[in-house]
């Protein structure tokens, strides 16, 4: 039987934004791509995916919030891609077809994983509405094919990522970590940045994430985590904007237990000793006007979940 396309229903997904406690990158591969090890983190900055059923082989996005204007809303669109590949691979020949509607909190080329979020929020929530049979290490599968960075934002939580970081094994952790976020007033695109390491002559071998990270990660312990923070790329970030300098002297002035680029930047995630912390140091930080917006999270929390 036909699906029926006139299908009222909606299926709601929200899909956290991440931060890399560490990240080592090594030398470019051949197909352009380079390999990594990675401590990724969920943190609770959130985007909500929407979608409902629209005319057969239709596919569309709208996106909304501060930034939206910034994301093309076209056939490029992360969502779309990954509402028509499940659609092409999972559809079994059903007349299947999504209405999407990104609302954007996650900063757009912000190395916190926003375009990736939403291919993974897309993909769960076409899921769902179209009732495909999937499970979530398949759905994963998939979702690697859109980003590297997408089968993290199905997953969640806390993970070791390896291979282009699509390659995902959970991490022990304790409790609840205090983060206060900058994020700046322009974007950072990855490609350009993995570039500037290039060019650089960057690259780390062996590879591998600080066997301290994942000792104070099992007992909880902010300050030995903020001890070994680390992202290879922050050189080639801090090339491309230097003015991230100051922002990561800010907040380390105010307080900061540490400090790490997150992913290819530019957002500037900030450790803090607990809640109060984290509040004295965002004010703080709001004040020295060095960012476009300051936020506070926490992780680590859910990757992609329905919201019902
Ligand atoms: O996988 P994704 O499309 O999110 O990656 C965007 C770009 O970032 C890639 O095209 C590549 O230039 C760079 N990248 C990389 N090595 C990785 C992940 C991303 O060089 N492990």
């Amino acid at each position: 039987m036909a699906t029926p396309v006139t299908e009222p229903e909606a299926v709601r997904v929200r899909v956290a934004g991440k931060v890399n406690l560490a990240l080592r990158s090594g030398h470019r591969r051949a197909d352009g791509y380079h390999p990594l090890a990675t401590v990724f983190q969920a943190v609770s900055v959130f985007d909500e995916v929407e979608a409902t059923w629209a005319e057969p082989g239709t596919f569309t996005v709208r996106m909304l919030g501060e930034q939206a204007a910034l994301v093309p809303e076209g056939d490029d669109n992360l969502a779309v891609k990954a509402a028509r590949l499940l659609a092409t691979t999972w559809g079994a020949g059903r007349p299947l077809g999504a209405e999407l509607v990104v609302r954007k909190s996650i900063p757009v080329s912000g190395g916190m994983a926003g375009g990736s979020a939403d291919a993974a929020g897309a993909l769960l929530a076409c899921a769902v509405l179209w009732d495909i049979d999937i499970s979530p290490d398949e759905l994963r599968v998939l979702g690697a094919r859109l980003g590297a960075d997408v089968p993290f934002c199905l997953a969640g939580g806390t993970a070791l990522g390896t291979g282009r970081g699509d390659e995902l094994a959970p991490v022990l952790s304790r409790g609840s970590y205090h983060w206060v976020l900058a994020f700046s007033a322009g974007e950072l695109s990855t490609p350009a940045v993995f570039g500037k390491f290039d060019e650089l002559g960057l690259g780390t071998d062996p590879l591998e994430v600080p066997a301290e990270m994942l000792n104070a990660l099992v007992s909880g312990d902010a300050q030995a985590l903020s001890r070994c923070l680390v992202n290879d790329l922050e050189p080639a970030a801090l090339a491309l904007r230097p003015e991230l300098a100051r922002i990561v002297e800010a907040g380390t002035e105010h307080g900061a237990l540490g400090s790490v680029i997150s992913g290819s930047g530019p957002t500037v995630a900030f450790l803090a000793a607990n809640e109060s912390a984290a509040v004295d140091l965002s004010v703080r930080l709001s004040s020295e006007g060095l960012c476009r917006a300051v936020k506070r999270v926490s992780g680590p929390v859910p990757g992609a979940r329905l919201v019902v």
